[in-house]
């Protein structure tokens, strides 16, 4: 039967009727002296197949009674409904073939998180994992289609880079032969050179973070979807990044709305990110705010912490964007508010239901000047910013772009506990393999 043609889950769950091939994993099974119920998952979904032994005969049901969790089968039969099934069909099977017999399966019920973690090979194969990681794929597709549409060229920075723009604290060093550089914190350093001549730019690439801090929002290596575009005024950047968010949330509701279910998810609590603008407030007007509706008082100066952006966007149901940060705790390159040097052009948009800032961006400082001013300041050596500064002396114009986090994006559409599912293979302080 080699030379049958094998269908999806999916598509033989549509069919619901007649003679069919499938192959797969065994996703779950039990069985009698006679009978043996197999439930075959693949790429796509899982179906109840039913193997008796005086259909494939003593000799093939030996096989199908040593048969365990995770090997890998190809089933050839008939689709019949049935509503006590998984997913409402069992496939009666006339034959079948192991391809790959599978060990005693380490991954039982009710494991760890770190246990899972590592057996993050494994656990890949999980339904929680293919939703999250299926809903992941239709983000990424979603990010470049939007800016695709708006006429933006996909464009690539370099992953090692000589100097620091997100601050050097949270620099990963690496040794490059007899020298020493750093990791990509951003591509925005190398994107802005390249608006000069393309305009509008966007990518999805690995950035890198060596923040100790051990929490449910950050990694130490990520996925960070960026946009960088020239003649572009503040307002364009905020209403760029709304834009590609509603595209986003609205391609996962179109698209994805079985995996969303299979993780518990409420599609509804995303519907508003569509229907309603985002909010805009300055960062002066967020802390009266937190005043008004928490009695929390906040220094005029202090960055927003993870408490005080959690109790203002739980005011909200969909993402804020909070403008007008105080200039020192900004990066070097943000945009001063003309007459008001005390505040920059920086946005960050907070997710609802406390999943942070997702996206920061600002528009940039043209001031040489400036610029030079303020890594001085940050103890930088000005010699290697020297190319950068060429963005600045041949024909300057207004510009700016943002940042997206799309771990910080999956987390939050998917509901997620922790930014470690977001990913496949997780890297934090504590963990870097497998
Ligand atoms: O706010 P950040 O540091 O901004 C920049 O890097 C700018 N140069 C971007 C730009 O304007 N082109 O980072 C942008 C986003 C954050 O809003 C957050 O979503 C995500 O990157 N991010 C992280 N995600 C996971 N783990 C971490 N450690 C992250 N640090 C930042
Ligand atoms: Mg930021």
């Amino acid at each position: 039967m080699s030379d049958a043609k094998f269908i999806t889950v999916q598509e033989a769950l549509k069919l619901g009727t007649g003679k069919v091939s499938l192959r797969g994993w065994v996703y779950r099974e039990r069985g009698s002296a006679a009978l043996k119920f197999v439930v075959l998952r693949d790429g796509t979904d899982i179906i109840q197949c039913v193997i008796k032994k005086d259909v494939v005969g003593d000799e093939k049901f030996k096989d199908a009674d040593k048969l365990q969790v995770e090997a890998s089968i190809e089933l050839h039969g008939t689709l019949h409904e049935d509503k006590r099934a998984p997913t409402g069909y069992e496939l009666r099977v006339d034959d079948f073939t192991v391809v790959g017999w599978s060990d005693q399966f380490p991954i039982t019920k009710d494991q760890s998180a770190e246990f899972l973690l590592d057996k993050r090979h494994l656990w890949l194969r999980s339904r929680k994992m293919q939703a999250i990681l299926k809903i992941r794929a239709t983000l990424f597709s979603a990010f470049r289609e939007y800016f695709d549409k708006e006429g933006f060229l996909e464009y690539h920075s370099p992953i090692f880079q000589a100097t620091q723009a997100e601050g050097g604290s949270s620099l990963f060093s690496v040794k490059y032969f007899e020298s020493v550089t750093y990791l990509a914190q951003t591509w925005q350093l190398y994107a802005e050179p390249a608006i000069f001549a393309y305009e509008k730019l966007y990518t999805i690439a690995p950035s890198f973070r060596a923040e100790k801090s051990q929490t449910s929002r950050h990694l130490t290596e990520y996925w960070h979807a960026e946009m960088e575009v020239a003649w572009a005024t503040f307002m364009d950047i905020q209403d760029y990044g709304e834009g590609v968010i509603k595209h986003m949330v609205r391609r996962v509701l179109a698209e994805r709305e079985a995996e969303l279910k299979i993780l518990g998810r409420d599609p509804e609590k995303l519907r508003p990110v569509l229907e309603k603008p985002f909010p805009r407030m300055t960062y002066t007007e967020a802390l009266a705010l937190l005043k008004e509706k928490f009695g929390m008082e906040l220094d005029w100066g202090k960055d927003l912490r993870t408490i005080e952006e959690d109790k203002l966007s739980s005011l909200y149901d969909t993402p804020i964007i909070v403008t007008e940060y105080p200039t020192i705790v900004k990066a070097f390159y943000m945009k001063q508010v003309p007459g008001h040097p005390e505040v920059v052009q920086g946005c960050d948009f907070i997710a609802p239901e406390g999943y942070g800032e997702i996206i920061g961006g600002s528009a940039r400082e043209t001031d040489l000047e400036v610029l030079k001013e303020k890594l001085t300041e940050q103890g930088e050596d000005l010699a290697g910013y020297d190319y950068y500064f060429d963005t600045r002396r041949y024909g300057s114009v207004p510009h700016g772009g943002f940042g997206l986090g799309m771990e910080r994006i999956v987390s939050w559409l998917c509901g997620l506990d922790s930014i470690k599912d977001a990913i496949p293979f997780p890297r934090t302080p504590a963990r870097w393999t497998p």
